[in-house]
């Protein structure tokens, strides 16, 4: 898949997040150093921002294979178990989206991370019985887009923690250059910029509205990106000025327009927009958040002054 071609497959390679690239590096060595496994690792942070690639990158680096699978998967006990026993010293379990794990799998889960320990029931009524098995030292890359949602003594058990910012312009005009490259694009300098400038600080994004760039400058201008070409592709997208989408405006517009810019339940937005409250707390709300167009307070969401100015309007008394 496209995607996965473009994904960097060393820490040199990756770019950004250099508060926890540093970390991951020095952490990463002295677990080589020391012939252990890597403590137990928590990713945070918004979709799109790499969480799934670092992973990867870990279990490179330490040169120890990946084990991949996501929280609502493992419904049963015995799943997450199968998986913990087929183990080799070492390697990395990667749970994505594991503040969705069942309570059950996560009471397998505690002692195996704590004691490298299963502890399980075999059999049913009369004859069941539970067995400890060892299991060889690993490390649990865990991720997921609310820290907030972890249970305590889940988030309790993961001696590192990486929390994952969106990405400064720069950094993303340097991904999306390295992907250009990549796929042999006609791709100047402001086109570039043009285009990270316009991603929600987010890789995942910058590299869909690559292809989709690319797309309309093959047939329109015979494959040459520049500033005015990638302006041109973004506003058909509807991708506007500031990159926001049209999901993005339609959120905004009905907490401008349909509460009065606030505050308001976000339960309420939801139910106005016709989106549910999860895909708006993950997705939408953050980069808006971050960028200072929205802002949560205990009575609910409200428009800032910078909403206002965004969309042209003046903020009424
Ligand atoms: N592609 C997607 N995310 C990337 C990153 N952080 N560094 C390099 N290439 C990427």
């Amino acid at each position: 898949q496209l995607e996965r071609a473009l994904r960097p497959k060393s820490l040199a390679d990756y770019i950004g997040q250099h508060k926890a690239k540093e970390q991951l590096a020095i952490f990463i060595q002295a677990a080589r150093q020391r012939g252990d496994a890597l403590d137990h690792t928590l990713l945070f942070g918004p979709p799109g921002l790499g969480k799934t690639t670092l992973a990867n990158i870990i279990a490179r680096e330490l040169g120890v294979n990946l084990r991949q699978t996501s929280g609502p998967v493992l419904e049963r006990a015995g799943d997450l178990a199968a998986l913990l026993t087929n183990l080799e010293p070492h390697d990395v379990l990667f749970i994505d989206e594991i503040h969705r794990l069942s309570p059950v799998v996560e009471e397998i889960l505690y002692p195996a991370l704590e004691d490298f320990q299963l502890d399980i029931m075999i059999g049913e009524g009369p004859a069941a019985r539970s067995v400890k098995i060892d299991l060889p030292p690993f490390t649990l890359v865990g991720a997921t887009t609310r820290a907030g949602m972890l249970t305590n003594p889940l988030r309790d058990r993961f001696g590192i923690v990486a929390r994952l910012e969106f990405y400064q312009a720069d950094d993303l005009a340097t991904i999306v250059r390295r992907s250009a490259a990549l796929l042999n694009m006609d791709l100047d300098e402001a086109g570039a910029d043009e285009i990270a400038r316009r991603s929600r600080g987010t890789p995942r994004i910058a590299n869909r509205l690559l292809r989709r760039v690319r797309d309309y400058a093959e047939v329109k201008h015979g494959g040459r990106i520049s500033a005015d070409i990638a302006d041109a592709a973004l506003t058909l997208l509807d991708v506007d000025s500031a990159g926001l989408d049209m999901m993005d405006r339609k959120f905004l517009d009905a907490v401008l327009h349909k509460f009065g810019g606030g505050p308001v339940g976000l339960d309420n937005v939801a139910a106005a927009i016709g989106e549910s409250s999860d895909t708006i707390e993950d997705v939408i709300e953050p980069y808006l958040i971050q960028q200072g167009l929205l802002q949560r307070t205990p009575r609910g969401r409200m428009a800032t002054e910078r909403t206002y100015h965004h969309f042209g309007i003046q903020p009424s008394a």
